[in-house]
């Protein structure tokens, strides 16, 4: 009876680990291509500048976040964003996540 439990115990945290590493999974280098688009108001190196938040070492998983969210808002961001697959964000993000803040 034990042992069951502990078994399912087990595979609902292997399930949850998975899940965390899929979220942060994503392509840096496919990322950079596409941050070409994102380069002319956020920066080449993703500093921003006062017009423009900073994105260069964003955490990941809070960058899908913020990027989903601006879908079909009305901020200036939607543009950028709906034509973005979840891939392309989850790269995106990555890439981002490589180039180090202020
Ligand atoms: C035409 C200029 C422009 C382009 C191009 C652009 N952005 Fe933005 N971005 C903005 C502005 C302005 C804001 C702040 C407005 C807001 O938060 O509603 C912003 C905010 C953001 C934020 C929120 C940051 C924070 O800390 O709140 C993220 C993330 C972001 N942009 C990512 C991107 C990505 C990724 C791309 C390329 C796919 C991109 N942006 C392209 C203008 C732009």
């Amino acid at each position: 009876m034990f042992t069951k439990k502990l078994i399912i115990a087990m595979m609902f945290i292997l399930m949850l680990a998975a899940g965390s590493v899929q979220a942060g999974h994503g392509d840096a280098t496919r990322g950079a291509e596409l941050a070409a688009d994102c380069a002319d108001c956020h920066g080449d190196d993703g500093l921003g500048d006062e017009d423009y938040p900073a994105l260069a070492g964003l955490d990941a998983a809070a960058h899908i976040e913020m990027l989903n969210n601006f879908k079909g808002s009305d901020s200036e961001m939607a543009d950028y964003v709906e034509d973005l697959s979840e891939q392309d964000i989850h790269d995106i993000a990555a890439y981002y996540a490589t180039l180090s803040g202020k």
